[in-house]
């Protein structure tokens, strides 16, 4: 599963109740059908019970938006990997913009939160992106890189199956303005080439790389569709059963078409 050729993921943010999860699962679920995607919801804490019983034998992966470095001890608020394995959850979204913009996440936090993800073996999705300030001084290439390096820092081997990077300008997110998809593919190249330089030439070839901002049924085809992008994160289309549904079907129809 984790080989599927696209990964389409969610990110709920501060979104739904666990009665409004249970609706969109209902709703969601008969898009499942004949998928060949990698899925992914990254649903807030107090929907993962809920959600990952309800998606129990289907292609959805239930995932946490945020997690702490420890297993335990005096973090007021935080919750670490070790309690949400406990409740089946393999992915995590790491070093997201909003987490780095409200709430001070640095390169060195998400760092650690990424050995301990690796540590463990799960699955994470890293985010990275430029500011407007930094796309509008040159500086957008230079800013993203040293994301991915600083994120990864110190880990020797990508399991290329487990650890993605979702490239989303902070420009883009929750602003309706969609990235330009042939630059969007030109950052996803510079990543790619950045993995290989580090871990090596198949390494690169095999990475996943997302993109996401403002990503809907009607304008993934063109992400989809660019050589060096993987999938989509997709954030307030991701909260309409049939808006995330489409966004699946766009998908699995590019993967059938290149089976003609
Ligand atoms: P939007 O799709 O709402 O722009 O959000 C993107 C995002 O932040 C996903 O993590």
């Amino acid at each position: 599963m984790d080989q599927r050729d696209f990964v389409i993921a969610g990110n709920w943010k501060m979104h739904k109740t666990v009665e409004e999860s249970k609706v969109f699962m209902h709703d969601f679920k008969p898009y499942l059908k004949n998928n060949r995607c990698k899925i992914i919801l990254f649903v807030p804490y107090t929907n993962i019970e809920s959600c990952v019983k309800l998606s129990a034998k289907t292609d959805i992966c239930v995932g946490a938006q945020n997690f702490h470095w420890e297993d335990s001890g005096a973090f007021t608020g935080e919750i670490s990997i070790k309690m949400l394995s406990g409740l089946g959850v393999k992915n995590y979204l790491v070093g997201h913009s909003e987490r780095r913009r409200c709430f001070g996440e640095t390169d060195d936090v998400i760092n650690r939160k990424i050995k301990k993800a690796v540590s463990e073996d799960v699955s994470i999705v890293l985010c990275v992106g430029e500011t407007h300030q930094q796309r509008e001084s040159g500086a957008a290439i230079e800013s993203v890189i040293s994301q991915v390096k600083e994120g990864l820092s110190g880990i020797n081997n990508i399991n290329t199956s487990k650890i993605y990077i979702a490239y989303e300008p902070v420009w883009a997110i929750g602003t309706g303005r969609v990235a330009n998809p042939q630059e969007v593919n030109q950052m996803c190249g510079c990543i790619r080439t950045c993995i290989s330089d580090g871990w090596g030439a198949g390494t690169g070839e095999k990475f996943k790389i997302l993109y996401g901002g403002s990503v809907d049924r009607k304008t993934c085809r063109e992400f989809l569709l660019m050589s060096d992008i993987n999938g989509v994160l997709v954030g307030g289309a991701s909260l309409d059963p049939d808006e995330f549904g489409g966004i699946i079907g766009v998908a699995n129809d590019i993967l059938n078409e290149g089976n003609d």
